[in-house]
């Protein structure tokens, strides 16, 4: 079954409530929650504040991705704002293995995630310890850009060595996610398909999920 994890980092964060209420009415998923510091990205979003109110507005799995320099600092952080899964870079100077047990010891799920320079190779190592590994599909930093298509082979490697390893991983992708690419990325082996763009500028936000499930469906 392929989630769904829109992300609101292009929503007017004045009236966030009622994009979280919209996607809630449109049955998503999951909500997906981009974290910027400015320096593990150019762009600066929001930070524990802003999901520990999204927290109290739903009840819906958060998905919150990381972008920030040492994300090991705020695990703890982002785990007490009642993130559900919290997912960090490979690139950003973390201790990999340590961040990744850190993250279970709260009993949150776990997201390793690779920029798009970074060969899918890279967490190989990992993988028994991720639930979820996210292949970005854009470089990390801004909503709206277009897919890049070698992630789709990087996708396809990810998903021949956990099957390999008989792993139930979850293998999301995030970034310029449309009605064309979703299929394309599900057929490569994702599960978990980040939406910021193609949801915020439908003009019926439930009607265009409800378009990308039936697009991904029995693929
Ligand atoms: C980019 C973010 C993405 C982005 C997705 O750094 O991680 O989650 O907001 O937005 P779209 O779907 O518009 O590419
Ligand atoms: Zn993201």
């Amino acid at each position: 079954m392929v989630l769904f994890s829109p992300s609101v980092l292009t929503a007017d964060f004045m009236h966030l409530g009622d994009a979280v209420a919209a996607l809630d009415a449109a049955h998503t998923d999951m909500l997906h929650l981009d974290v910027m510091d400015g320096i593990f990205v150019p762009n600066i979003s929001f930070g524990m504040p802003v999901v520990a109110s999204v927290r109290k507005a739903t009840k819906t799995f958060l998905d919150v991705h990381l972008m920030i320099d040492r994300p090991h600092r705020y695990i703890e952080a982002f785990a007490k704002a009642g993130a559900d899964s919290i997912g960090f870079h490979i690139e950003a100077g973390s201790p990999v293995e340590q961040t990744l047990r850190q993250i279970h010891a709260l009993g949150k799920k776990n997201c390793l995630t690779i920029k798009p320079a970074t060969p899918a190779q890279a967490v190989f190592p990992y993988l028994p310890l991720c639930d979820m590994v996210l292949v970005m599909s854009v470089e990390p930093g801004f909503g709206g850009q277009k897919f890049m298509y070698e992630a789709l082979d990087k996708i396809r490697q990810l998903r021949e060595q956990a099957d390999k390893l008989k792993l139930p991983l979850h293998i999301e992708v995030d970034g310029g996610i449309n009605l064309e690419t979703a299929p394309l990325a599900v057929k490569a082996g994702a599960d978990v398909l980040v939406a910021g763009n193609v949801l915020f500028s439908a003009p019926d936000m439930a009607a265009r999920l409800t378009e990308l499930r039936t697009l991904t469906a029995n693929l």
